[in-house]
């Protein structure tokens, strides 16, 4: 194994002792950095994933400037549907776009099976190369969408307001559904074994839109599938992170499902999280992505309070709830870090 300068992340990961709380920011790689913005104007989006040398550039860059205890692969969720034979487009200031999206088995079927060592080869050779360049400073996380939020992206074809196509074709095609879940399943499973082969320490599966179901609708659609992965993932003692927006009423199922940790949106209680889950998983989260627009007074504020609901021990990975915004400033993501560095040490 690797012999990390830092590895408190994967210490708490796996609830061992640390001497503080380790901390990491999801969409840290990403445009509130004037520095990634500098990468991002001589090259599009896709163009970033698919070069090696800028995905580790702009995936080191937090690591340098704001001092995150962990590095996230820069890469997105919707490479996989792309090598799946998706076309994709990232619209400037709008986001990702499918021209031709699923509505039918007939399309599911038309759906290519992916090697990931072949059709992702990019996203591994960014994996190895950030690796190399990281020197082992801090530890390196792969990560995925879940099948369900994969799926919304492919049936609706862009973001949305109201996923009426998703829902359409969940509730009028569920045959079809579950065929596209099971392959994107076994996409995932793959990639995820190969980004862990290639150097990643730890992976997160991303279930963005996991909240857009009924509770019974997340453990059809979304749960069982995630479970799915996690058992074929190929891995030693690499951690698995589940973050599933919006369905913290499910937590101790999610950890049945054998995720190591699970990451939370801002609107659960920490305290009530670990109540529910006992000492079976890691905990990671939870300050409102919003916070970091306030005052440095109010940051610190409320950075100590989601420290004090989870409380004493290991276990606890801090990081929003969600993404921060491209308009945070990165003086602000800084400080953040530096409070949890220091306040935390008390409780531990
Ligand atoms: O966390 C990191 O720093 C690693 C990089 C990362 C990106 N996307 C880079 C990105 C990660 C982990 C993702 C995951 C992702 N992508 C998710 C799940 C996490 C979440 O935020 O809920 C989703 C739903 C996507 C799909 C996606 N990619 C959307 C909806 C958008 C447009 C909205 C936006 O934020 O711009 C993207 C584009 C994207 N992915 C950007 C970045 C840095 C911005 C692209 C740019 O530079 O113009």
């Amino acid at each position: 194994m690797t012999k990390f300068q830092n590895d408190l992340f994967l210490r708490a990961c796996k609830r061992q002792h640390v001497e503080r709380t380790p901390i990491w920011i999801m969409r840290q790689a990403g445009r509130f950095l004037p520095e990634y913005r500098a990468v991002r104007e001589k090259a599009d989006f896709l163009t970033m994933c698919k070069t090696p040398e800028l995905a580790a550039e702009v995936t080191i860059q937090p690591v340098d400037i704001i001092g995150v205890d962990a590095a996230i692969i820069f890469s997105d969720i919707l490479v996989i549907p792309e090598a799946m034979g998706m076309k994709l487009e990232m619209i400037e200031s709008k986001g990702p776009k499918f021209y031709d999206p699923i509505r039918t088995v007939d399309d599911v079927n038309k759906l290519k099976d992916i090697d990931p060592t072949k059709n992702l080869k990019f996203v591994l050779d960014a994996v190895s190369l950030t690796k190399k360049e990281l020197n082992g400073r801090v530890p390196l996380i792969g990560f995925a969408g879940s099948p369900w939020t994969l799926m919304t992206y492919m049936v609706e074809g862009s973001g949305s307001k109201n996923f009426s196509e998703i829902k359409k074709f969940i509730y009028n095609q569920p045959t079809a559904a579950h065929k596209l879940l099971e392959r994107i399943s076994d996409a995932v499973a793959d990639y995820l074994s190969a980004k862990i082969e290639a150097g990643a320490n730890a992976v997160q599966i991303f279930d963005t839109w996991g909240g857009l179901l009924s509770q019974t609708d997340f453990e059809e659609f979304s749960l069982r599938y995630i479970q799915k992965i996690i058992s074929q993932i190929k891995r030693k003692d690499e951690p698995v992170i589940v973050f599933a927006k919006g369905v913290h009423y499910k937590l101790d199922k999610i950890a049945e499902a054998g995720a190591d940790v699970i990451g939370l949106d801002w609107t659960i209680d920490l305290n009530a999280a670990r109540k529910s889950v006992g000492d079976k998983v890691a905990l990671q989260g939870n300050l409102d992505p919003t916070v970091l627009y306030a005052n440095k007074k109010k940051i610190k504020e409320e950075a100590v309070k989601v420290l004090e609901s989870f409380g004493k021990g290991s276990g606890h990975i801090f990081n929003l709830g969600h993404g921060i915004l491209p308009d945070v400033t990165p003086e602000n993501a800084k400080y953040l870090v530096d409070v949890i560095k220091e306040e935390s040490k008390k409780f531990h």
